[in-house]
């Protein structure tokens, strides 16, 4: 067995930042105002710009630079060659939403796909020289890593299994996020299917710990400081939280999301494709448990598909057709500003005093 390494240490080298603490990128609810509070208080944040437009990533990039000086990371969704789908898939999907639409007061709906184009996101990243560039779904391709390693941007890699870190080592990636199956949000793997990205963060991250020689984050539902210490006696160098931080008054969480996240327990969430066509966590609801078996296109195509009617459902109040992203943790996420939980986690896990 491995011997716990002095991770304190390992973490103000890795990041630069007072807490091995990383506020984990989360697209929808992670706002500047979010990410500069986390590092504010001692924190790494991360800015998600998986889904944003290189302009909307370069305003908020600057945002966050007018509230802190902190180091930060920049976030993205590595694109997959998978996102083609046949019409008549995409026609299917789109007709198991026309219920939902109908019930909000949408028509038919068009089948608009786009979303942004990775290269343009990344190219704002590098231009802005952001300290951290963290990603899912795969690896950048060489270049891609090449052109972070010559702009002086440390990269970060999830993985879901030890497969997937050797991956991203062997690629050069810098530092890799151990994504237990806890987690809200997205399952970040992209070798070994679903049943291969399902491992929990107590078996995924000593695992992981062992297979590389790189530093390794770990995440998924750790809420408090006893996670965050039990997760760096795993040999975790520092721990990614992204549900503790939904009920916090700086994250962009609707209304109804808030609500859904009060009344949530440990067995509330469940993983879904509906929203997206790629595997994530976040609390069951009406829409995941009756699309359970309905037709849905390949990531990124279904989320483009749902767009509108999430938005309508958020503007409808209506929690049941939302995608209300969490882990399993979520019953104690605490509704306090984001500096106030960071300094909670780190006494309570003896980080400070
Ligand atoms: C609302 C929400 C949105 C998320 N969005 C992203 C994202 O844009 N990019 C990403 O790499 N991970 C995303 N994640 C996953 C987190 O990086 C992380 O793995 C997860 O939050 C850790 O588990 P926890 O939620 O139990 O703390 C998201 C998670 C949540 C809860």
């Amino acid at each position: 067995m491995r011997r716990a390494r002095p991770h304190r240490v390992r973490m103000s080298t890795l990041f630069g930042t007072p807490l091995p603490l990383v506020l984990a990128p989360m697209a929808g609810p992670g706002t500047p105002a979010l990410v500069s509070a986390v590092c504010g208080a001692g924190g790494l944040g991360s800015l998600a710009g998986g889904y944003s437009a290189p302009d909307a990533i370069r305003a908020e990039i600057r945002e966050v630079r007018a509230r802190t000086d902190r180091p930060f990371a920049v976030n993205l969704f590595v694109p997959s060659e998978a996102a083609i789908a046949g019409d008549a898939r995409l026609r299917d999907a789109r007709d198991a939403l026309a219920p939902y639409r109908e019930a909000l007061g949408l028509d038919a709906g068009a089948l608009d796909v786009s979303s942004p184009s990775f290269d343009a996101q990344l190219a704002v990243v590098l231009e802005a020289r952001v300290p951290f560039f963290s990603f899912t779904f795969g690896i950048p391709r060489p270049d891609a890593l090449d052109a972070c390693r010559r702009a002086g941007i440390t990269t970060m890699g999830t993985a879901t299994n030890v497969a997937e870190a050797r991956a991203l080592e062997a690629a050069g990636v810098d530092v890799i996020c151990a994504q237990g199956s806890e987690a809200g949000g997205h399952r970040g793997g992209f070798l070994g299917g679903d049943a291969g990205s399902l491992v929990g963060t107590m078996a995924l991250v000593p695992a992981i710990v062992d297979a590389v020689k790189r530093p390794v984050i770990a995440a998924g539902g750790i809420m408090d400081g006893r996670g965050v210490a039990a997760a760096l006696a795993l040999g975790a160098s520092a721990v990614q939280l992204g549900t503790a931080f939904l009920r916090c008054p700086e994250a962009g969480t609707s209304a109804p999301y808030r609500e859904a996240l009060a009344r949530a327990d440990e067995t509330s969430t469940t993983i879904t494709r509906a929203f997206t066509g790629k595997p994530a966590r976040g609390i069951a609801s009406r829409f995941t448990r009756e699309m359970e078996r309905a037709p849905v296109a390949p990531y990124p195509l279904q989320h483009a598909l749902t767009r509108e009617l999430r938005a309508a459902a958020a503007r409808a109040g209506d929690a049941e057709l939302l995608s209300l992203w969490a882990g399993q943790g979520v019953a104690r996420a605490r509704a306090l500003p984001a500096a106030e939980i960071v300094a909670s986690i780190a006494r309570e896990a003896g980080l400070t005093r």
